[in-house]
């Protein structure tokens, strides 16, 4: 176990470093040489990855790849996804090329607003609290006038601010829940700022208030900050074609492949366990493309997951029907991203994944994002109801047990042979490549 340490923060890198090595590694001088290795040899460069966080040592790689032949509202995209699972890449090529001979990809911002609250307590009269609220609203506008300057000259700014009254599920609890329009910008920091504002001017107001009680007038905030469950910000995409081109899978036919597809679908729509692992697809496709445009994947898994139970029960998030003979699949989800501010001028993979993008606004990288879940889930969905998973991951998955085992060049090339013509497990690859290794 590590001894406790203070003003680990203040120390250097290289006595951090130092620190860690000395307490948890068996072998000190080589986790010293690990990290280090994954330093950029560029000053500049390191210098800006150690300043995104606190106590940095290191830089932990993701790849980034990148899925051609996306066809979005009659548009060609390369979508850059930064993610280390095999086969979500390969599975989201295959679903552009696919579409993009049927038609492409459609997808459409419906809404685009965001949410902040902030939650106080108020004990006392809840007709006076909202006749107050009423009242002082032009404050909570005017009070705010050097923050929303900008905002408003790109269009934003605050929608609406609105009473809330929580009082049957939790004693004296209101909220001032207010909604935003943040244009290109993700909004975090705006909203944040705003609704401490606001927060401020709803506690000097009612201190000041001469028809409120003493503890009326001692109102408490207790926290403003956004939410990240965001329903009124919602995108879709859709793709569709008649079954008849529908590509012949394996052993079925077109009918029978989009039947079975439909079904697939309905089961994760009913069973939140198969839910959950169907949405989670949809999210290999979502988080490599929001992690590369340098958005917080957190938030928008948070938000999206909560849309998925937003009925009651945790459900998928996509759809598909058959009807007269056309097939279509779509979903509608929650997405709240940014292509200004934030990590996107500082992050230099994450400005060349937007200009490979043609530097979208918010509302075409909602579409993008929406369309690579889709087309992942299109993949998944078609491998489980045809051929089943294993068969495409295993073969990625290769790779990786071919470096496990530090396979030579020449060994790579004997087991990717023999491998095209057998099933690919762990077990049957070592054993393989032990036996190549035993002949020689
Ligand atoms: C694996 O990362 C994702 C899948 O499990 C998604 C699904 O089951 O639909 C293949």
């Amino acid at each position: 176990m590590s001894k406790a340490v203070s003003g680990f923060s203040k120390l250097s890198k290289a006595e951090k470093i130092q620190w860690i090595a000395e307490q948890h590694f068996a072998n000190p001088a080589e986790a010293v040489q690990v990290l280090q290795k994954y330093w950029n040899n560029d000053t500049d460069l390191q210098k800006l990855h150690d300043e995104f966080i606190e106590n940095t040592i290191s830089n932990f790689y993701l790849p980034l790849g990148v899925a051609p032949n996306f066809v979005i509202n009659g548009k060609p995209y390369t979508i850059p996804m930064a993610i280390e699972e095999s086969s979500v890449v390969a599975a989201a090529s295959k679903a552009a090329k696919f579409w993009s001979n049927r038609g492409g990809f459609k997808a459409r911002v419906i809404s685009s607003e965001k949410i902040g609250q902030v939650h106080f307590i108020f004990k006392g009269d809840s007709l006076k609290l909202k006749r107050f609220i009423e009242e002082i609203q032009p404050k909570f506008f005017s009070g705010t006038e050097g923050l929303t300057k900008n905002m408003q000259k790109r269009g934003g700014g605050i929608l609406a601010i609105e009473l809330r009254d929580k009082t049957s599920d939790l004693e004296h609890y209101y909220q001032l829940h207010a909604t935003f329009e943040t244009k290109d910008s993700m909004g975090a920091n705006f909203i944040n700022s705003c609704l401490e504002q606001f927060a401020k001017t709803l506690k000097e107001e009612a201190a000041l208030r001469e028809d409120f009680s003493e503890e009326e007038k001692n109102l408490q905030v207790v926290m403003s900050i956004l939410s990240n469950y965001v329903p009124n910000c919602l995108v879709r995409a859709e793709v569709s074609c008649p079954v008849s081109e529908l590509k012949e899978e394996k052993h079925i036919s077109q009918e029978e492949f989009a039947e079975k597809f439909v079904r697939a679908v309905q089961i994760a729509e009913i069973e939140p366990y198969r839910a959950v692992t169907h949405n989670k697809g949809i999210m290999n496709g979502i988080d490599a493309v929001v992690i590369a445009t340098g958005n917080d994947f957190r938030a928008v898994e948070a938000g999206v997951h909560a849309y998925a139970s937003r009925n009651g029960k945790y459900s998928s998030l996509s759809h598909a029907k058959i009807e007269n003979g056309i097939f279509t699949f779509w979903m509608e989800i929650p997405l709240a991203l940014g292509t200004v501010g934030g990590l996107t001028s500082l992050h230099p993979l994450v400005k060349i994944s937007l200009e490979m993008l043609g530097n979208p606004s918010a509302h075409e990288l909602m579409e993008i994002v929406a369309v690579a879940g889709l087309a992942q889930n299109f993949g998944a969905l078609r491998s489980l109801t045809t051929t089943g998973i294993q068969q495409g991951h295993m073969k990625m998955h290769l790779m990786n047990i071919l470096n496990q085992f530090q396979a030579t060049e020449e060994e790579r090339k004997m087991v990717t042979k023999h491998f095209q013509h057998h099933t690919v497990s762990h077990s049957g690859v070592v054993e393989y490549l032990e036996s190549i290794r035993n002949t020689k």
